[in-house]
């Protein structure tokens, strides 16, 4: 069975609670990559044009709850108000701003609101009860509203107040974006054209053994870059200098190259550096590294058979750059694989979140890829077979 979206809810003079992703990056009060509150503009547009009265609520950044002196710290730092700003800047009618995650004031902006109108209330994590689905903070972020509609897709991997306690009691439904991300993704590892060529890079080969493990099942090919494949490198018994490893995964790494055989491809050389912060040597090594240098990106062999194995693929989901990207030197390995994707005919390319996304974005790639996902921690739980509790919640179409 389908869930239900938008447009099965009747909104016109309904009170609206939107759960969006507003965890956007801010320095010094702005805002320095607005994507995520653009991706919301489908839903927040529609229910304007529709009439709804909306309500919307995000969490933005974390907050220590349990150190009081951090709590004030992180509330400073985590303030929803640039936001605000931002969101005004980008639709057609009144957005008001609540400093309140609770209270009269919220009540009262709530009450006043017109037809097509906005609240942005402040950062849900300013409350202790959300991350806990608090159901008594739920029941009054509840009471504010009609309907609830999802638009979070960063956040449905949290069972939180907001994603899920809200969704338990109003009628709901999901967003444009929550359900284009569900279809792309759906599309990428429940039913993919074959064959389906993953890319897993980044920093640990921690953060990613479930994907590992669901991709290793599901795709015809597994390529791992970035800083994890040197903990597979030593696996395979090479030398790997002063790169990055993770010791207590080595075991693990042997296992998955047992299990992936020939689908699971590795790096043949690197490219590496003889300090991180103060290189003065750069030298490319094929096989093993010597033990005063460190690998800092893939090498020239290593791109050149990562889009061997990429050609012909219809389906590509791709997760983790292949070496630190932030630094021009490093980031060849990742500016060719992003191109090589995305210029793939007829196939459906699909980028997980995170770095990786930040990476095609910020290196000028941003409509070269069927799909970007916003979602950096949701889409590696998706690719990892989970359930996410901010979809499964929602209701189903009659
Ligand atoms: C993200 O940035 O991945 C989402 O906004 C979720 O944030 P969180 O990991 O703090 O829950």
């Amino acid at each position: 069975m389908a869930k239900k979206t938008v447009f099965d809810l009747d909104v016109k003079g309904k009170r609206v609670l939107v759960r969006v992703d507003f965890n956007v990056p801010i320095k010094e009060g702005k805002i320095t990559n607005d994507n995520r509150i653009v991706s919301a503009l489908p839903t927040i547009n529609y229910l304007i044009e529709h009439g709804a009265k909306i309500i919307l609520l995000s969490h933005l950044g974390k907050v220590d709850h349990k150190d009081p002196v951090k709590c004030e710290e992180n509330k400073k730092k985590n303030n929803m108000a640039p936001v605000a700003v931002r969101l005004q800047e980008l639709v057609n009618t009144k957005v008001t701003f609540v400093n309140q995650t609770r209270g009269a004031e919220l009540e009262e902006a709530v009450k006043n609101l017109n037809d097509g109108e906005i609240v942005l209330m402040q950062n849900t994590r300013y409350e202790k009860g959300e991350s806990k689905n608090d159901p008594e903070l739920a029941k009054y972020w509840a009471s504010l509203g009609d309907l609830f509609v999802t638009d979070a897709f960063g956040s449905v991997h949290r069972a939180h107040a907001s994603t899920v306690g809200i969704a338990e009691i109003l009628p709901s439904a999901l967003g444009f974006l929550v359900q284009k991300e569900v279809e792309c993704l759906s599309a990428a590892i429940d039913n993919p054209k074959r064959p389906l060529v993953a890319i897993l890079g980044g920093a640990k080969v921690s953060d990613k053994i479930a994907v590992i493990e669901n991709l290793l099942k599901i795709a015809d090919k597994v390529i791992i870059g970035g800083g994890m494949s040197y903990t597979f490198a030593k696996a395979l018994g090479r030398n790997i200098g002063t790169s990055l490893l993770e010791e207590d995964k080595i075991e693990l790494a042997k296992e998955f190259l047992e299990k992936g055989k020939d689908k699971l491809i590795l790096p043949v050389d690197t490219n590496c550096a003889n300090d991180f912060d103060n290189p003065t040597e750069i030298k490319v090594f094929e096989g093993d590294i010597p033990d005063d240098f460190m690998g800092l990106d893939i090498g020239p062999k290593t791109i050149e058979l990562f889009k061997k194995e990429l050609e012909g693929a219809k389906t590509v989901v791709w997760n983790g750059p292949m070496g630190v990207f932030e630094n021009p030197t490093f980031a060849v390995g990742t500016i060719e694989i992003c191109k090589a994707i995305s210029e793939l005919p007829g196939a459906m390319t699909v980028i997980g979140g995170g770095d990786s996304a930040s990476a095609a974005i910020n290196l000028g790639f941003k409509d070269k890829f069927t799909h970007i996902s916003t979602g950096g921690g949701a889409s590696l739980e998706y690719m990892e077979g989970k359930v996410l509790p901010g979809i499964a919640i929602i209701q189903e179409k009659d």
